[in-house]
Parts: C-alpha cells; sequence; structure tokens
C-alpha cells in the first residue's frame, strides 16, 4: 500500500499496539497492514553503520523506525555500537595503541580494544567514518541520548542491549541504564509519545525477562533468533515460551527461508515477526534483487516488519 506519510504512521501505531497488547491477550490476531520498514543500524549501506548520518539518511528514506545496537562506556554511558570493541569500526589502535587486551576467542589469541575500558570523552576522539570511506571521515560514535535527539518526533526507536552478559560480568546495570535513559526522555512507556514508537530487541532472553518481569517494562519486546541459537525457539512450544516474555520475535532471515511456516507458527499465537537482515550486497540466491527479497518476505510469507540496510528498496507494496 502506498499511503501517505500520516497513513504510514497510524500504520506504525498499530504495530506497536499489537506488540504491546500481545502482553496483555493471550490471543491477538495481527491486522493485516502496511509493513514496518526498521533501518538496520541507520542506512547503513550507504552511510557508516550507527552515526548520525546513517540514521538522518535512514529518516530521509522513510524509515518507520532507526536501529540502535548500545554498548555501556566505562563511565557508564549508553552508546550506539554493533561490536563490544572499538577496533572494526575506529581509528582506536592509532589513537590509543596501548589500551587493548589480549585475549583468547574460540581458541585464537587476539588483541582488543573493549568499549568498556573507554570513557565516552576518549570514544569521542575516535573517527567511527574513514573505514566506511574517506567523504565520512571524522564521523563520531554517537550517544543513545545523541541518537533518541536525532531521532525522535521523526521516526520510531528500535534500540537492542547488545552483550547482556558481557556487561553483567562487569558488573554494569545495563538495564537500569537503558530505562533511566528511556524515562529522562518520557519514552518508557508505550504511546508516551506517539511519533515516536520505542521497540526494544536482544537475543538474550534474561535481559528480556529481567526488564518485563523485574523492571516493570512495558515497550513492546522482540526476541532475536540466530542461527546458531537453540532452533527450538521456533517451535509452536518454543514460540510460546517466548509469548512469556516477549510480544515478538526477530529471526535471522535465513531461519525463516528454511522454515517459512514459522511465520505463522507465530502469528497464531500472537507474536509478530520482524526478520533481518536485508541489503543489496546479501540476497538470496532466488532473487533478482533486494527489493525482490523483501517483497517476498513482507507480501508471500507475511513478516510485519524488517531490518533493512538499504531503507529506499523497501517495497511499499508487493513487487510483481
Ligand atoms: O537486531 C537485528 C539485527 O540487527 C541482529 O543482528 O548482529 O546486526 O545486531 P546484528
Ligand atoms: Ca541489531
Amino acid at each position: 500500500m502506498n499511503g501517505t506519510r500520516a497513513e504510514r504512521v497510524s500504520w506504525k501505531r498499530v504495530y506497536v499496539l499489537l506488540l504491546f497488547t500481545t502482553f496483555l491477550l493471550s490471543s491477538v490476531a495481527l491486522a493485516e497492514g502496511e509493513k514496518i520498514l526498521v533501518a538496520h543500524r541507520g542506512a547503513s549501506a550507504y552511510a557508516p553503520e550507527h552515526t548520525l548520518a546513517a540514521y538522518e539518511l535512514a529518516i530521509a528514506q522513510g524509515a518507520d523506525y532507526v536501529e540502535q545496537d548500545l554498548q555501556v562506556t566505562k563511565d557508564g554511558v549508553l552508546v550506539c555500537l554493533h561490536d563490544p570493541i572499538l577496533d572494526r569500526t575506529t581509528n582506536v589502535e592509532e589513537v590509543f595503541p596501548d589500551r587493548f587486551r589480549d585475549v583468547v576467542l574460540d581458541g585464537v589469541e587476539r588483541r582488543i580494544w573493549l568499549v568498556n575500558d573507554f570513557t565516552l570523552a576518549e570514544i569521542k576522539q575516535l573517527d567511527a567514518g574513514s573505514w566506511f570511506g574517506s567523504e565520512s571521515a571524522g564521523a563520531t560514535i554517537p550517544t543513545f541520548k545523541e541518537a533518541i535527539e536525532l531521532i525522535r518526533g521523526r521516526s520510531g526507536l528500535f534500540p537492542e542491549l547488545k552483550d547482556p552478559k558481557l556487561y553483567r560480568d562487569l558488573g554494569t546495570s545495563f538495564e537500569e541504564l537503558f530505562l533511566e535513559t528511556l524515562r529522562e526522555y518520557k519514552l518508557d512507556q508505550p504511546g508516551q509519545d506517539q511519533k515516536t514508537p520505542v521497540i526494544v530487541q536482544s537475543f538474550d532472553e534474561d535481559i528480556l525477562r529481567r526488564l518485563k518481569n523485574e523492571l516493570g517494562c512495558q515497550l513492546p519486546l522482540v526476541f532475536l533468533v540466530n542461527q546458531e541459537m537453540d532452533s527450538s525457539w521456533l517451535s509452536s512450544e518454543g514460540l510460546r515460551r517466548v509469548k512469556e516474555f516477549a510480544g515478538g520475535i526477530g529471526p535471522s532471515k535465513h531461519l525463516l527461508h528454511r522454515d517459512p511456516e514459522i511465520v505463522k507458527r507465530a502469528h497464531d499465537i500472537g507474536l509478530t515477526v520482524t526478520p533481518y537482515t536485508f541489503n543489496s550486497t546479501h540476497v538470496l540466491a532466488q532473487f533478482d534483487s533486494a527489493s525482490a527479497e523483501m517483497s517476498y518476505f513482507l507480501y508471500d510469507l507475511g513478516v510485519d516488519a524488517l531490518f533493512t540496510d538499504n531503507p529506499d528498496l523497501f517495497p511499499r507494496a508487493p513487487l510483481p
């Protein structure tokens, strides 16, 4: 459906309402409606992921929600970064050559620069854009607050609590910090800001259960499932367990491709389905383009929403 912006906002509300009501009702039929576009790490095909430029472009390309992966600095500030380490997307090795840890990961020795070993002031000295291209040099890692201030009123937020076990081991109260930040912007309750719906996601069952049961978080929660996790999460019984602590699932698109019935099983018990990640560089072999692939998942398989690096390629109607 090629709706106006106002119509799309209205359907976004329906999606959030559906996610929220799954917590309250044992069985909710999902309405057919406009599909939801989540910009994965911003418009990350065109700008360095998790920079304000990538978020701004995502909004310009019509994102209904902009994703933030969250990490925690040494001085307890939430920052938007996918990895728990700074090495892949910044020049940390040049700026702080001695601040590494030597670790063994999967039996291999590695030198890493952990986000949580650096203060925000130090992290702000890093260039988070040059790895992507010289035209992006000088981009910095945004705080979650900076992301909220840029996005609110213009799109929804879809934050992911990354690496909760790491932060638990480091003694960081990640989830409290997260809710505190949302509270500061009056975004911690569903419907507080109609123009800025918030959906929270994690691969970690425990943190979602804690948010919901111990910290009283009523925001819609999405449980992410990847190919390395126990596949029984996506059985009927597994999905009923998900329903205890989340309103939706976010499976890898490969899992849905192998077993498209997951969508029906999830919908039958009132869970929404938001697969990841769609982009123009990794299109499944049977499709000619990222848009064709997204169209299949949205309109043939019937998922409710999806994460894409290419918001401009999101099909608002089925492709022929
Ligand atoms: O959160 C959905 C998707 O982003 C999960 O994968 O690794 O990109 O965070 P990742
Ligand atoms: Ca993510």
